[in-house]
């Protein structure tokens, strides 16, 4: 048996360092004593995009992307996905283990107690233009709400941390369903604490003038489904950026709106819009080939295509196109699936990407759900932010309470200007 050490031979002065191997990792700050002299401040790792670099030891999702596994605490997707509901899911993440009758009550009962918001924040929104991105909304109000609980700033108090996850848990839903009503100039519909939920946020989002909104059972749970799917993830860029900002040690109100923000963009949470558009783009079968050529030539993505760590199949797009079909039972088809299905069955055989190991992901297929239970496009990745609140919360706890964790500040390789004196501006070159 060797030792759990790696021995580093720095070449340009002949040293050997002896390097401890921890759970299969090295400590990047013991190649700081890597040296060429006293005055060379060490060695430091450059690695762009966190390719190979653990920035925490977490306890709350394993992947093992080759696998194609997914574990919330140690449970595999596919059963939670197919016994649990999206707030017993939350629990586990949030507090490690599967909650008993009682506590499931109280915690249901706690978060319910809180989907209502202030409303000076619906006059917030009410600010925003009639066409104002959701995704957008939903930053700047998440951030908003941390004025109105200053108590969130005592992020080293346990009663506190735990009132500030009830209240983000029930307000999100909330917030998505008021950026939807906003847009389309409807009345706020207030939440009703009978319902699951997702049958909750079915109904802020959709109902009318009937005195109580009644959830299709079908899609109420098809929702919950996918919002288990979406609650955590370790650490991706949304959740790399909840606990980089909250490493300031900010109210998690501030963190999760960069959270969300960082969750926007099309290489993430935006990319279930992103496909959405890009099969309408399409429009149809015969246009696929044109499309994936144009995609070869680096003229676009294809989007939810691609994983930084699945690079054999996504298990969530697995349990989302069985799913599909289930929505679809009710809904009707969504045409855009015909597209989908054949541009994923084409790409799948081209070598371009097959080489480089792209499958489609979590956001392939769910654009095309949504669509079909009547959410807009630009809702998709609100969608995604109202379950991904779970997982963000659960990080950004753990990583409160880590006493090795210190504010997030990676290191640079500094390739700019040696120092040099400031020149007036009449003395500059004019062509400068
Ligand atoms: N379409 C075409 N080419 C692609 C794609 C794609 N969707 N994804 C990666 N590639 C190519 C890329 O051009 C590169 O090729 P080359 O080696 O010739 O330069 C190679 O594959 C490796 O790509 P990468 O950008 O280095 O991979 P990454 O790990 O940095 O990025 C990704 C992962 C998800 C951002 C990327 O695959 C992508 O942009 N996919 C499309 C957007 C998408 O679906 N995002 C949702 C991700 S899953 C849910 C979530 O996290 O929110």
């Amino acid at each position: 048996m060797g030792k759990d050490t790696l021995t580093v031979t720095d070449n340009r002065t002949g040293k050997s360092y002896d390097i401890p191997i921890e759970n299969n990792a090295v400590r990047a700050p013991a190649f700081g004593q890597i040296k060429v002299d006293a005055e060379d401040p060490g060695l430091t790792i450059y690695d762009p995009a966190f390719q190979n670099t653990a920035s925490c030891k977490s306890r709350i999702t394993f992947i093992d992307g080759d696998r194609g596994i997914l574990l919330y605490r140690g449970y595999p997707i596919e059963q939670l996905a197919e016994q649990s509901t999206f707030l017993e899911t939350a629990y586990l993440l949030l507090k490690g283990e599967l909650p008993n009758a009682e506590h499931f009550a109280s915690w249901k009962h706690n978060v319910t107690m809180h989907t209502i918001v202030h409303e000076s924040i619906k006059d917030f929104m009410d600010g925003f233009r009639y066409d104002a991105h959701p995704m957008g909304m939903l930053v700047a109000t998440v951030g908003a709400l941390s004025t109105f609980y200053p108590d969130a700033k005592r992020i080293s108090d346990p009663e506190s941390r735990r009132i500030q996850t009830h209240r983000l848990i029930a307000k999100m839903p909330t917030i998505a369903a008021f950026c939807h009503r906003h847009a389309i100039g409807m009345p706020y519909a207030y939440p009703d604490n009978d319902l699951s939920y997702t049958g909750n946020f079915l109904g802020m989002m959709f109902k009318m003038t009937e005195l109580k909104y009644e959830p299709n059972p079908v899609l109420e749970r098809a929702l919950e489904i996918l919002f288990i799917l979406h609650a955590d993830h370790e650490q991706n860029c949304s959740t790399n950026a909840m606990r980089s900002i909250g490493s300031s040690q900010v109210d998690p109100f501030s963190a999760l709106a960069g959270a969300c923000a960082a969750l926007y963009g099309p290489l993430h949470g935006g990319a279930n819009e992103a496909v959405l558009r890009m099969l309408q783009e399409i429009g149809s079968v015969s246009h696929i080939p044109a499309f994936l050529e144009r995609v070869k030539k680096g003229e676009g993505r294809l989007m939810g295509f691609g994983h930084r760590i699945y690079k054999n199949f996504d298990p969530r797009g697995k349990i989302i196109k069985q799913l599909a079909h289930e929505v679809f039972e009710v809904t009707g088809r969504n045409p855009l699936t015909d597209v989908a299905v054949e541009l994923e069955r084409i790409a799948l055989q081209d070598e371009y990407f097959m080489k480089r190991k792209l499958y489609p992901n979590v956001d392939f297929y769910t654009g095309t759900i949504y669509q079909a239970m009547g959410f807009p496009v630009d809702m998709f990745p609100v969608l995604f932010a109202i379950p991904r609140t779970a997982g963000w919360l659960a990080q950004w706890l753990e990583m409160v309470q880590d006493e090795e964790q210190r504010i997030a500040r990676p290191r640079q390789v500094y390739l700019g200007s040696p120092a040099r004196d400031y020149v007036a501006m009449e003395r500059r070159p004019k062509d400068a």
